[in-house]
């Protein structure tokens, strides 16, 4: 039976994962940053030795390797991101493009004929960034941001257009229509770090994910008065910190109410303004994030969370101004990538279990256009988006394994 080779893969992973690596031991390789530029340059310098193929960077500075077969077919695309978030792993994404790149390295050492070209892809701005806008690339090559929508977003220190951001890693929003479309892609699978327990709780290294959860973000924004902390009695004052915790809080209480374990919420982002010790706060700006699949449950929190900020506003004479930045339904993987997937996963000699995803991923922007879905490797301890994140070189193994096969089983069953 072919097998990837995990010492190179091993190797790989390790050297990327120096890129961006800051005093604590996390990595910092956020859309933009010096980091995503060294990144890219390690990954098309990678890429160019060892496969002499094709390699380009697309309108949005998507970066793409394209194996051709001589076959007038669309591809198997493979791959994940190389972003990462403040002070994260790196496993979270880079396995995922680097596991593509051994698999496809393995297929031509091995001399595997395939039906269908094979395509590597790494995302622009997978994660959340400075700039406003998480999963980007994908977004554009699905068609759910437009050109003109780039020039929207600036970087929220540098006050950098995104559209020059995308220039400087190599990209071009004017070369738009060139982005690769439903024409050149007919699959897409991606691996990825599971980020929770549930491998581990199950004692399986790796599974087959059948659902990416829907994500739902908004930006609040609490405005209140600003004066002096030491001469405005208590009961005058209109402070925006407090207004905006106790609308975290009201969140939090919306969604344990909707007693679903599939459904979590977060505010992991808040800027507090003027920020200073000695005066209230007139202006708190904070990012919500909730993973929720069920639209009815969407609408009955949408509608709990607006009476508790009501009710908030009026308690405290803060204004709240809500605005959803982000609102993307769960989405199924395909059926032909699942079934790939799991037989991949079973001629390995594992069990092949399917999980939903409770992170967000490229692929779910994918599979709008094309059929898509996903490998999870088992994460040590659940943890990720930290410097603790790992998978251990045996589960990687197996994971690349049977993405081996499930890339071999995916050529057979492809329609097109
Ligand atoms: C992606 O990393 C997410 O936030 O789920
Ligand atoms: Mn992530
Ligand atoms: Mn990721």
């Amino acid at each position: 039976m072919t097998k990837i080779n995990i010492e190179r893969l091993m190797k790989n992973i390790e050297s990327l994962g120096t890129i961006g690596e800051n005093a604590q031991g996390g990595i910092d390789r956020a859309l933009g940053s010096e980091a995503d530029v060294l990144a890219r340059r390690w990954l098309m310098e990678y890429w160019k030795e060892r496969f002499h193929r094709e390699t380009k960077v697309d309108a949005i500075a998507n970066m793409w390797l394209h194996v051709e077969n001589g076959e007038d077919r669309k591809a198997i695309v493979l791959g994940s991101h190389h972003d990462s978030v403040p002070n994260g792993g790196k496993y979270d994404g880079a396995l995922g493009v680097l596991m593509a790149t051994e698999v496809v390295e393995t297929i031509l050492e091995q001399n595997i004929k395939l039906k269908h070209p094979l395509t590597i892809v790494s995302f622009t701005g997978e994660e959340p960034n400075p700039y406003g806008i998480s999963t980007l690339g994908s977004k554009a090559l699905a068609g759910r941001i437009r050109k003109d929508q780039i020039r929207n977003y600036f970087h929220r220190d540098t006050l950098e257009n995104l559209a020059d951001g995308i220039q400087r890693l190599g990209g071009d929003i004017e070369m738009w229509e060139k982005i690769p479309g439903k024409e050149e892609i007919g699959s897409y699978l991606e691996c990825h770090i599971e980020q929770g327990k549930r491998l581990e709780a199950m004692d399986l290294p790796v599974a087959c994910v059948s659902v990416i959860t829907g994500i739902y973000r908004e930006q609040i924004t609490v405005t209140g008065e600003a004066n002096h902390a030491g001469t405005t009695m208590m009961e005058c004052r209109k402070d925006a910190l407090l207004g905006a915790c106790e609308v975290a809080l009201a969140v939090e209480a919306v969604l344990l109410e909707l007693q679903d374990k599939d459904i979590v919420g977060t505010v992991g982002y808040i800027k507090n303004m003027p920020n200073e010790a000695n005066i209230i706060p007139d202006q708190t700006t904070m990012i919500l994030d909730v993973r929720i699949s069920n639209e009815e449950k969407k609408l009955e929190m949408q509608h709990q969370i607006n009476e508790r900020v009501k009710a908030i506003e009026a308690k405290r004479g803060v204004r709240v101004h809500r605005s959803v930045i982000l609102n993307q339904p769960a989405q199924p993987m395909s059926e032909v990538v699942i079934r790939a997937v799991s037989q991949g996963i079973r001629q390995t000699g594992l069990q092949p279990e399917q999980l939903i995803s409770m992170a967000g991923h490229d692929a779910s922007n994918v599979a709008a256009m094309a059929d898509s879905g996903m490998i999870f490797v088992r994460s040590i301890d659940g943890k990720s988006h930290c410097k603790e994140e790992y998978s251990t070189p045996e589960d990687i193994e197996a994971c690349a394994n049977a993405m081996l096969r499930a890339v071999q089983i995916l050529d057979e069953e492809m329609a097109e």
